[in-house]
């Protein structure tokens, strides 16, 4: 089993992300943490602890987070996730009562208590794991990996048509919070970043069949998927928005899903234009050493991404 903190702003993607980690057989979920990013952290904490009462799991630490990015204001989200940030499944209010740590303490122990086994996942905005690195620099060596939804690196058209933070060219969760991602990507942790050019570039779309597979289902979660790919067609978004923040999950299930390169990276801080960009300087010469290296999603078989989220929503 592989032991994960799930670094969250549900978000109805990063809500199903939420479920495909719960559910896993693969995955050890030590907690879930949750930032301020797609919404407000009050909300995206509510909505953490909801998605998994509706999993009815009630074991799984939920630790809020940053309220806002580490030196800027949150600004708004020119994409909606409804009214209550999950594809307006409007789930009930959460019982289970949020953990007593702040979710950057919360990192930094479950880091220190298993070392050398615990996998980030970040689907939110970094600020809350770029903070437990300056808190406690000594847990860097102790975190197995970090795996990210993160950036926008140039690699297919869709990386930038698809573009969701509110400048030309970059990633949400990089535009919300540049420095943080500044701060993770140069930590010299290792580091795989899934980009929108593979996490919002689809060559295959869940199928006819698998709708009709989730209108079918009593489970709770099909019911919320189906809910939230309705409510994203209604808005002329494809279904795929719905499941972003799920790959870097899968990833960590099979991380044969995805085919990732070495590459320099860059993350623009400077306000304007390009604000949040993540550059890779791919040039044959002259390149920038001192960016640092991360792995950088190329490619997935989407064909088999679907079929595990949508196996681990029916089971
Ligand atoms: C990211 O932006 C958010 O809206 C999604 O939850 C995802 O994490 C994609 O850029
Ligand atoms: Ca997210």
């Amino acid at each position: 089993m592989k032991k994960i903190i799930l670094d969250c702003d549900p978000g109805m993607d990063d809500s199903m992300a939420i479920v495909m980690a719960a559910k896993s057989p693969d995955i050890d979920l030590l907690a879930v943490t949750t930032v301020n990013g797609n919404y407000p952290v009050d909300v995206t904490c509510a909505n953490a602890r909801k998605t998994l009462e509706m999993l009815g799991i009630d074991n799984i630490p939920v630790a809020r987070g940053l309220e806002k990015p580490m030196v800027r204001n949150a600004p708004s989200d020119p994409f909606t996730h409804g009214r209550d940030g999950q594809g307006e499944n409007f789930l009930p209010d959460p019982r289970l009562p949020l953990s007593d740590k702040h979710a950057v303490d919360m990192i930094i122990d479950l880091v220190k208590e298993n070392p050398g086994e615990v996998t980030l996942v970040a689907t939110g905005p970094m600020s809350n794991i770029a903070t437990a690195l300056i808190k406690e620099p000594g847990i860097k060596p102790m975190i197995k990996e970090i795996v990210a939804i993160s950036g926008a690196f140039g690699l297919n058209k869709y990386a930038f048509l698809n573009a969701t933070g509110d400048t030309p060219q970059s990633e949400w969760n990089v535009y919300v919070d540049p420095e943080a991602t500044k701060i993770v990507y140069e930590s010299g942790i290792p580091l795989v970043a899934l980009g929108l050019d593979v996490a919002t570039y689809f060559d295959v779309n869940f199928s006819e069949e698998d709708i009709k597979l989730l209108d079918e289902s009593d489970k709770k979660e099909a019911k919320f998927l189906r809910q939230a790919i309705r409510f994203n067609g209604g808005r002329g978004f494809d279904a795929y928005c719905t499941v972003i923040d799920c790959m870097a999950v899968a990833c960590v299930i099979d991380p044969t899903l995805v085919k990732t390169m070495k590459a320099h990276v860059g993350v623009e801080t400077k306000d304007g234009l390009t604000l949040g960009m993540t550059v890779v300087d791919r040039r044959h010469h002259h390149v920038w050493e001192q960016l640092p290296v991360i792995e950088i999603g190329c490619s997935a078989d989407y064909g088999r991404f679907l079929k595990l989220l949508l196996d681990l929503v029916l089971e």
